[in-house]
């Protein structure tokens, strides 16, 4: 569940229903809530729909990657503009998506699907090393490893995974905001550190931000995304930015709060009145803002302190910190797993770079390492 959204939804004076597969603590829930598995065929989303007929919705939004196919089959349902079911499966499947991106002739990676069947060796010769093996559906980097020896790549590919060529290039995401099959304004998104840190806006040249734009109003063209908030992973090269993925939902990593101290606006309210099929403008920055997020490692805590000291330092807007000594932290399967976080605002990104430094710097957070079980909760996503 993703509070912000709910609180954008409440200040807006909408009326929200939640859609979620495990509803939230009854503190965090709108008033209106459906429970329902996301994995429900395209009949139950239908059946949902007729039931909701006498609401008057006006839109349904996507918040998490693994909602964004069932929005699209209620939306259908209710015959509401926005995302469509087949636009969903490419944006949702990352083979599927590839291949109607290499078709539209956008720079990609080279890619392998299960279905090809090809041998380890084979592998290696198509794309080389390193090469990356991935489930094609999924988000946060759930799963994706890099294999940089031929002994580090699978025998085969099992169903529902692929390969990609590596792409060489400094990794960025961008955040897309569009209606009528165009997208129109966009933020760039840095990421200082893949997964863990990035400041938006990210300083780019303008010719590389309007590259970086080009491919980001292509990528919605190639996938038939119609409106939206959509966020874009994009590897900058000397040969111009490659594709990298495209999410039909609004960024995870606390990218929606970057956003919003960034461009003093609230980014939830653009998407919400986006998808009602409003016309919105994304205003200029008025400054950067970064996050770190913080994880550990797998281990036992042995000091988790400087939250006080951290919050003195000049630009912290917020630092949190859920762990205390002795707590065990489990690995990190996902860049929606977090023992906290910290954010901070300055006039210029390097300066939110170099303030973001000193306030990780402050903070002390060691562990002992030692292999643990319980999962951690996953806050967010990539
Ligand atoms: N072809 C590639 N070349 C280089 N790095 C890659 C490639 N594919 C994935 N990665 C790395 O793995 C991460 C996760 O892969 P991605 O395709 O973005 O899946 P997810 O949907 O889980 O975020 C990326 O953010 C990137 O750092
Ligand atoms: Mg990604």
């Amino acid at each position: 569940m993703r509070r912000a959204a709910i609180e954008s939804a409440a200040r807006m004076g909408l009326r929200p229903i939640l859609v979620a597969e495990t509803l939230p603590s009854t503190r965090l829930r709108p008033a209106h809530t459906i429970e329902a598995s996301f994995d429900a065929p395209p009949e139950a989303w239908k059946t949902l729909a007729a039931d909701l007929k006498g609401e008057g919705i006006d839109a349904v939004v996507a918040l998490t990657e693994r909602s964004v196919v069932p929005a699209a089959h209620l939306r259908a349902a209710l015959g509401l503009g926005g995302l469509s079911p087949e636009a969903a499966r490419l944006c949702t499947h990352k083979g599927a998506m590839k291949r109607a991106i290499r078709t539209a002739g956008l720079p990609c990676a080279d890619f392998v699907e299960a279905s090809e069947g090809l041998t380890r060796d084979e592998l290696v010769e198509r794309l080389g090393l390193p090469l990356v093996v991935k489930p094609c559906v999924g988000s946060g980097g759930r799963g994706a490893r890099i294999a940089r020896e031929a002994s580090e790549v699978p025998e085969t590919l099992e169903d529902g995974w692929m390969a990609e060529a590596f792409i060489h290039g400094t990794e960025m995401s961008a955040e897309g905001l569009g209606w009528g099959g165009q997208m129109r304004a966009m933020n760039p998104t840095r990421y200082l550190a893949v997964g863990e840190a990035s400041v938006v806006p990210a300083p780019l040249a303008a010719p590389e931000e309007q590259a970086v734009r080009d491919l980001h109003g292509a990528a919605w063209r190639a996938l038939g995304v119609e409106r939206g908030l959509t966020h874009m992973e994009a590897f900058l090269t000397p040969e111009g930015p490659v594709f990298g993925e495209l999410a039909a939902r609004p960024p995870g990593g606390h990218l929606m709060r970057l956003m919003a101290l960034a461009y003093e606006m609230d980014p939830w309210e653009l998407a919400f009145r986006v998808e009602c099929g409003e016309h919105v403008e994304l205003p200029q920055p008025r400054q950067a803002a970064a996050v770190q997020i913080l994880h550990p490692g797998e281990g036992i805590v042995r000091v988790a302190s400087g939250v006080e000291t951290v919050r003195e330092l000049p630009g912290v807007t917020e630092v949190t910190l859920r762990v205390q000594p002795g707590d065990r932290v489990d690995r990190r399967e996902g860049t929606g797993q977090e023992v906290g976080h910290l954010i901070v605002t300055a006039p210029t990104a390097p300066e939110a770079e170099a303030r973001l430094r000193a306030a990780s710097e402050a903070l002390r957070l060691e562990i002992t390492p030692d292999p643990g079980h319980a999962p951690l909760p996953d806050v967010g996503l990539d």
